[in-house]
C-alpha cells in the first residue's frame, strides 16, 4: 500500500512529508453488521502499519471471535490484531480510557459517541473517529422514476429490518405524487416475505434483541397516539422471536418522535412537502447528518439538492449505494471523520513532515 506524501521546495529548504502508522488502533463496534464493521475497521488500521484492539458488540462476538481464527490461519503475526469480546461499560470504556491506546474508531450510538470522546479527552486525548447514525432524509421529486423511487425507498427503511446507519428512515415525497407513491409502497411492503431467517425466501426476519424489539414497538405506539396513519405493519408477527412486520406511516409530522428519533427498526415514514426550498430546509433540520438520498429527472435539481443537503453522503436516484472506495461518515453529530475510501486511511496515519535545509555542506 503506497501512502502518497508531499513535497515542497525553495532556494534554501525541502520538505517532504510522511505518513507513519498512529500507532495502537482501538474499535468498538455494533451488532447491525458484525463482519462489515470489524473490516472497515481492521483493514485500513493494518493498511497503515498500525495494531489494533477490537471489540466487538456484546450481541454479536462469535464473527469476531471466528474472524480472528481466520486471521490466525492467513499467518497474521501474533499481537497485531487483538480481540477482546465484553460489554461497553466495562471493555469499552476500558479501549476509550486507555493510555496505550493512540486512536479509537466507534460506531454506535449518538450517547456513547459521546461517552467516547469524553474518555479519550480525559485520558490521554487520543484521536477519535465516530459514526455515530442518522434520521436520514430521502427526497422524491414528482419528476422521479416513481417505481424506481418506491422500490430504493423501501429498500432503505427496511433493508437489514431496518437495523441500518443510513435507514431512510424519513420519506419526503412531493405532493402531487404523495398518493401514489405512498399506494405502491404499501402494496410492495405487504409483498415482503417475512419470517424465519434461516429459510432462503425469507427477506425479512427478526430484531437483534428483545431491548431493540421493545424499543421499536414504542416507538409505533408514539406514532399512533401523536396522529400519524398507520398504513400497515404496526406489529409483532411472532412476539417469541422478535419479527415485527414491515411498517408504514403516513402524515408524519417533522415535530413527532417518528421523525426525530433514530427507530432503527423496519419502519417507514412518509411525510409530504411542496417545494424544494422547503424539503430542503425540513430536510436539514435534524443534528443528524449521515445520508441523504434525491430522487429526480433532472441533473441540475441533483446538483444543487445534494449540495444542500447536510450529510456525509447523499445518494441521487439510488439508495445504500455504498462502495469501498467511497468515503463514508457523518456531517454534524452523526460523527467525526470518514470510514472507507483513501479519506480512511488519512484517520490511521500521523503526518511528518521532514524539513532539510538545503547547502553545501550537505553530502549524500
Ligand atoms: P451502543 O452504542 O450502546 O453499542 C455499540 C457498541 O458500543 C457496542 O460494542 C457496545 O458494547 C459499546 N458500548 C456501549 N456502552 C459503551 C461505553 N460506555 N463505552 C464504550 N463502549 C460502549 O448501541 P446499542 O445499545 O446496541 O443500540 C442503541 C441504539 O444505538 C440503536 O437503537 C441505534 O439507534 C443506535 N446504533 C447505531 C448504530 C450505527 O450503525 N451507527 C449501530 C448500533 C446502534
Ligand atoms: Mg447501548
Amino acid at each position: 500500500m503506497l501512502l502518497r506524501g508531499e513535497t515542497r521546495e525553495d532556494d534554501n529548504f525541502m520538505c517532504f512529508t510522511k505518513h507513519e502508522p498512529v500507532g495502537v488502533c482501538g474499535a468498538i463496534i455494533p451488532w447491525n453488521f458484525p463482519l462489515l464493521m470489524f473490516v472497515w475497521k481492521v483493514a485500513p488500521a493494518l493498511c497503515c502499519g498500525n495494531t489494533v484492539v477490537i471489540k466487538p458488540a456484546e450481541q454479536t462476538p462469535l464473527t469476531a471471535l471466528y474472524t480472528g481464527a481466520l486471521l490466525k490461519e492467513a499467518g497474521f503475526p501474533p499481537g497485531v490484531v487483538n480481540i477482546v469480546p465484553g460489554f461497553g461499560p466495562t471493555a469499552g470504556a476500558a479501549i476509550a480510557s486507555h493510555m496505550g491506546i493512540d486512536k479509537v474508531a466507534f460506531t454506535g450510538s449518538m450517547e456513547v459517541g459521546q461517552l467516547i470522546k469524553e474518555a479519550a479527552a480525559k485520558s490521554n486525548l487520543k484521536r477519535v473517529t465516530l459514526e455515530l447514525g442518522g434520521k436520514n432524509p430521502c427526497i422524491v421529486f414528482a419528476d422521479a422514476d416513481l417505481p424506481l423511487a418506491v422500490q430504493e425507498a423501501q429498500k432503505g427503511a427496511f433493508y437489514n429490518q431496518g437495523q441500518c446507519c443510513t435507514a431512510a428512515s424519513r420519506v419526503f415525497v412531493e405532493e402531487s405524487i404523495y398518493d401514489d407513491f405512498l399506494r405502491l409502497s404499501i402494496e410492495s411492503a405487504k409483498k415482503i416475505t417475512v419470517g424465519d431467517p434461516m429459510d432462503p425466501c425469507t427477506s425479512h426476519g427478526p430484531q437483534i434483541d428483545r431491548q431493540q424489539f421493545d424499543t421499536i414497538l414504542e416507538l409505533v405506539e408514539s406514532g399512533k397516539k401523536e396522529g400519524a396513519r398507520l398504513e400497515c405493519g404496526g406489529y409483532a408477527v411472532q412476539d417469541k422471536a422478535l419479527i415485527i412486520q414491515p411498517t408504514i406511516f403516513s402524515d408524519v409530522k417533522d415535530h413527532m418522535r417518528l421523525a426525530t428519533e433514530e427507530i432503527f427498526g423496519p419502519v417507514q415514514c412518509i411525510m409530504k412537502f411542496k417545494s424544494q426550498e422547503e424539503v430542503i430546509e425540513r430536510a436539514n433540520n435534524t443534528h443528524y447528518g449521515l445520508a441523504a438520498a434525491v430522487f429526480t429527472r433532472s441533473v441540475e435539481r441533483a446538483m444543487r439538492v445534494s449540495s444542500e443537503l447536510e450529510a456525509g453522503t447523499v445518494w441521487v436516484n439510488c439508495y445504500n449505494a455504498l462502495h469501498a472506495q467511497a468515503p463514508f461518515g457523518g456531517f454534524k453529530m452523526s460523527g467525526n471523520g470518514r470510514e472507507l475510501g483513501e479519506y480512511a486511511l488519512a484517520e490511521y496515519s500521523e503526518v511528518k513532515a521532514i524539513t532539510i535545509k538545503l547547502n553545501d555542506q550537505l553530502t549524500v
